[in-house]
């Protein structure tokens, strides 16, 4: 197993930037898609629920429809690939079985040995006053940041996107009763040579890492 080195997630720290235009003739070969699926398919999530789907959306007319439901950005028709993240509604307790059985059948442990850990899940999601949806769309975040940051890593650009209508992305990628909402999207590709917000030539803003990271000793 090789590590990536302090160096190289430096740099790729340094190089990479929410990127405004793609270069719309350069695509993510397949071998690196692969390893961006993964990102988020490895991603974690609280106690596991994984209470995401992922919509990976090649189709062109339908990215011509979102990107006017995206203040007409033109990442989400000009990058290599689009990626809508969307969250769970609702943890039910078959979210929960579905669980515990993917548990049980992967690690072989019969299901019985597994009730304490479903009773914990089952008693954590019916709390009073917990938001569903906004739990689980914290958990996409999660994988929007290891998407990221994964990309970053292969030299792939991106752009977060969450200036658009979720409403409307709900509608055009037919969410409607599938139980899971729109939370944020991201373009993923390769900047235009001439994108002037590149780090090269737009420096990073940022406030001094001191202000924001403090160290209690
Ligand atoms: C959750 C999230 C949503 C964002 N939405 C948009 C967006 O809709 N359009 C856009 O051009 N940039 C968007 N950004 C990019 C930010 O403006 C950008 O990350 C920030 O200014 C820092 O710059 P940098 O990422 O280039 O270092 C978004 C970033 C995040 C994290």
């Amino acid at each position: 197993m090789h590590h990536a080195t302090a160096a190289q997630i430096s740099a790729a720290l340094a190089d990479r930037y929410a990127t405004k235009k793609f270069d719309p003739s350069r695509i993510i070969s397949p071998e690196n898609w692969e390893a961006l699926e993964q990102s988020l398919h490895m991603a974690p999530s609280s106690f596991g629920l994984q209470p995401w789907r992922f919509i990976v959306v090649a189709n062109p007319a339908i990215r011509a429809t979102l990107r006017a439901a995206a203040w007409n950005q033109p990442q989400v028709t000009d990058a290599s690939h689009l990626l809508v993240c969307t969250a769970k509604r609702q943890i039910l307790p078959a979210d929960v079985d579905k669980f515990i059985t993917q548990t049980s059948t992967v690690r072989g442990v019969p299901a019985e040995k597994l009730a304490g850990y479903k009773g914990m899940i089952s008693g954590f999601i019916a709390s009073p006053g917990l938001d569903h949806t906004h739990w689980n769309t914290r958990q996409v975040y999660i994988a929007l940041g290891f998407f990221m940051l994964a990309a970053a890593n292969l030299g792939i650009d991106t752009c977060p996107l969450e200036g658009i209508d979720p409403a409307q992305f709900d509608a055009t990628l037919n969410l409607g009763d599938s139980g899971y909402t729109t939370v944020v999207a991201c373009a993923a590709g390769y900047r235009a040579a001439d994108d002037h917000t590149q780090p090269s030539k737009a420096a990073k803003v940022r406030y001094i890492r001191s202000e924001i990271i403090s160290h209690l000793i």
